[in-house]
């Protein structure tokens, strides 16, 4: 058993926090937000994920997960201290390292027996070295005994804390081969590839995860866009391509876009840095485009549909960025949204979860309980995420409940012959009509 502290409590700290403490660890977690404390501590999650309610409940039960706004009792006797905070965009598309100088000052400050330093925040390439410099120079005076370790994590949202017991690899940099063993000891029992480099590939090497998945997307996207012209089925082609094993089918899902507080934020942090080295970032910079450039074919579609869509209903099934969480950060949904409204459109509006993150986002627009709801007297219902329960929806009552009965399918996830069959006019993502005379 080692004794760890997780700085932050966000989704990537309290989901390490309370997945290192079920696999047998004293984990100290930390917040300097006393409501987010007070609350986790009744075993109020801040996020909606799931099975994380309960990870969290068990494992405060059997003592080994503990949360405190105070540095001094986290640190106590802490072997690791993960900083796992945040690191928003900054004015330029940087990411802002504010946080994580906060939680390397006070670890410098605080901290007297030897330690090791984990990053888990998504870094800029260099920060490693950065936070080992801040805390060499706080402790001058009265050296610290440390290394600094660089740990990104890969979790997904809404599949956090299975991505953190099963995952593809673990990634550890540091420029101390031993500090980067100790830390993958923590690891051991999930028998995974475990990677060790030196501190700049490891950050690296989750700037180039993040921005090559985006690619993939906003890659599928285009070929999704030429499908439509071209009377292709974007569906079938991206199973065509996934069955090259050089390929494989995952992150093919032709859609409105990526969104979330990941990849916006890490593809715009890279470009960043790219430009501040010297080199161009013309690829990423297309793949920023054409992800911006598929949330605004949605109004392109409706507005073929409908001509001007000024006063007119149109319901939006979906607001969280993907399915299985309630964060709404960079939502294709909610640009949707506002694109709509721009255009003078009267939104309503449905989500499985994301409700409340959602209402204050969402001037003027009408906040329904259910999909049945949205549907009622709307001309068109766009589908922007890919929750499960709008698969199983009764489509001949949403029929009946439109005024026009039109679908935007932003995810794929109705059969377009079916849905034509019901009397809808239906338009996906690239799933092109064949109207060739022999076909
Ligand atoms: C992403 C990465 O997948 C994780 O590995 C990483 O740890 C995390 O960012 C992070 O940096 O913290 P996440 O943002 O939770 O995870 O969500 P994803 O499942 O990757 O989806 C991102 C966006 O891409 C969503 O808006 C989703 O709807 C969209 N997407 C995904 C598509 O449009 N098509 C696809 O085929 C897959």
């Amino acid at each position: 058993m080692s004794k760890l502290c997780v700085i932050g409590t966000g989704y990537v700290g309290l989901v390490t926090g309370a997945c290192f403490a079920d696999l047998g660890n004293q984990v100290t977690c930390l917040d300097i937000d006393p409501i987010r404390i007070e609350k986790l501590k009744q075993n109020e999650m801040p996020i909606y994920e799931p099975g994380l309610e309960q990870i969290v409940a068990q494992n405060v039960k059997s003592g080994r997960l503990l949360f405190t706004t105070d540095y001094v009792e986290a640190l106590e006797g802490a072997e690791f201290a993960f900083i796992a905070v945040g690191t928003p965009s900054g004015m330029e598309g940087e990411a802002d390292l504010q946080y994580v100088r906060q939680a390397a000052e006070s670890i410098a400050d605080l901290v007297h027996h030897p330690i090791l330093v984990i990053n888990k925040s998504t870094v800029p390439v260099g920060t490693g070295d950065w936070v080992a410099d801040i805390i060499r120079k706080r402790r001058s005076g009265a050296p610290l005994e440390f290394d600094v370790v660089s740990n990104p994590e890969f979790l997904r949202e809404g599949s956090a804390i299975n991505d953190f017991m099963n995952p593809d690899r673990v990634v550890l940099g540091s420029l101390n081969r031993d500090a980067a063993g100790k830390v993958a000891e923590l690891y051991s029992s999930l028998h995974c590839p475990i990677l060790i480099t030196d501190l700049r590939t490891a950050e690296m090497i989750k700037y180039a995860s993040n921005a090559y998945l985006a690619t993939r997307i906003s890659y599928i996207n285009e070929i999704a866009n030429m499908c439509e012209e071209l009377g292709a089925d974007i569906q079938e082609v991206a199973r065509g391509m996934g069955l090259d094993k050089r390929i494989g089918p995952a992150f093919l899902e032709a859609g409105l876009g990526w969104g979330g507080s990941c990849f916006p934020k890490d593809v715009k942090a890279l470009a960043h840095m790219a430009v501040l080295h010297g080199t161009q970032p013309q690829l990423l910079q297309a793949v920023m485009e054409i992800n911006r450039n598929q949330r605004r074919r949605v109004v392109y579609k409706l507005r073929k549909a409908l001509g001007s869509l000024n006063d007119r209903p149109i319901g939006v099934l979906g607001i969280s960025f993907k399915p299985d969480t309630d964060d709404v950060r960079d939502s294709p949904a909610i640009e949707v949204i506002h694109l709509l409204q721009n255009e003078g459109a009267i939104v309503k509006a449905y989500d499985p979860q994301a409700m409340d993150n959602a209402a204050s986002l969402l001037k003027g627009v009408q906040l329904c309980r259910n999909s049945y709801e949205v549907a009622e007297g709307v001309d068109a219902l766009v589908l922007a995420t890919k929750w499960n329960e709008f698969k199983q929806l009764d489509l001949q009552r949403i029929h009946q409940l439109m005024r026009t009965p039109i679908l935007v399918d932003g995810r794929n996830i109705w059969d377009p012959d079916r849905v034509r069959t019901l009397g809808f006019t239906y338009y996906g993502i690239g799933r092109g009509v064949n109207t060739h005379p022999n076909s």
